[in-house]
């Protein structure tokens, strides 16, 4: 388990599994790398450390995030954050009413303290982690804050699909995408519920693109054929250890954007083509 590399803890993040999947993204030749569903941003985040100083584009179609995200890369504004958590939760006198009174308004303090301390569910006030919060939030330094402030970084709130439209025809960017699981899918964090079907919709519309795209999902046969434009590139088990223990197998598919553009691409598209073939 590698440290939360955020400010609290992100569901769904891919900080344990970035060595499951970005061995098998293409980089080479790109200077941008995309993603439309960042949330905590864990895969950008352990680019970065590898020393790749690309330019790194965030989406979140959550507003705090984002405006969480903003705030990172501007120091003052990011440590008078710090300063108000810590005088909340710091405060003797805080308690289940306070933190009550506060999670319902419809702010970034609010939004932080409820994802900071909670029992079990966002927003349910958990008293023994109020006394392990006394010895305060640290957040200037912290691997997302050093990533905001090394790396050229362009934030958006946005519908994933407008980002991916944005930069389909550029063949310098990788995007990858890691949308909300379809069976897993965690209603208390993700703000905006849309229609997370749609996402799947738009991609199989996809055929020739010159960005290159990869997309993280869990196993699932069926979805896996109803996207016959793209391809297994890896395939591995995690396991749960929270609530009851599970393992889930996770699948990262790679869209077969190579019918284009690159002298290279195109031999490696033959090959692949070949390889199908005389494996049908
Ligand atoms: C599985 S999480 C991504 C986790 C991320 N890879 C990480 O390492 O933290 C999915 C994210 O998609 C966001 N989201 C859901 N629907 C979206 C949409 N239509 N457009 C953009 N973002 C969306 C959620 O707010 C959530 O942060």
């Amino acid at each position: 388990m590698n440290r939360n590399h955020f400010i609290f803890a992100w569901a769904g993040n891919k900080r344990n599994e970035a060595t499951q999947i970005v061995p098998f993204i293409k980089l080479n030749d790109i200077d941008t790398f995309i993603e439309p569903y960042c949330g905590s941003s864990a895969i950008s985040v352990y680019l970065s450390n590898q020393g790749l100083n690309l330019n790194y584009i965030l989406n979140d179609n959550d507003p705090q995030l984002i405006e969480l995200y903003n705030i990172m890369k501007d120091d003052n504004e990011f440590i008078n954050l710090e300063k108000q958590i810590n005088n909340i939760i710091g405060d003797k006198d805080f308690n289940e009413a306070k933190y009550y009174e506060l999670t319902a308004k419809d702010d970034l303090i609010s939004y932080i303290l409820a994802r900071t301390i909670y029992y079990r569910r966002i927003g349910l006030f958990n008293s023994s982690k109020i006394r392990k919060h006394k010895t305060k939030v640290k957040y200037i330094g912290c691997p997302i804050h050093k990533f905001m402030q090394s790396q050229n970084t362009e934030m958006h709130n946005k519908n994933a699909i407008d980002i991916i439209k944005e930069n389909i025809d550029n063949d310098k960017c990788v995007i990858y995408l890691d949308p909300p699981y379809l069976k897993t899918r965690n209603k208390d964090y993700y703000k905006n519920i849309d229609n997370y079907e749609s996402i799947y919709t738009y991609l199989r519309t996809l055929k020739e693109t010159k960005c290159k795209i990869y997309m993280s999902i869990l196993m699932n046969e069926d979805l896996i054929k109803s996207l016959p434009n793209f391809t297994v590139v890896n395939q591995y088990d995690k396991v749960y250890c929270w609530g009851n223990k599970r393992v889930q197998t996770h699948v990262l598919l790679e869209l077969n954007y190579c019918k284009i553009y690159k002298d290279n691409d195109i031999l490696e598209c033959i090959n692949q083509d070949i390889q199908s073939l005389s494996l049908n």
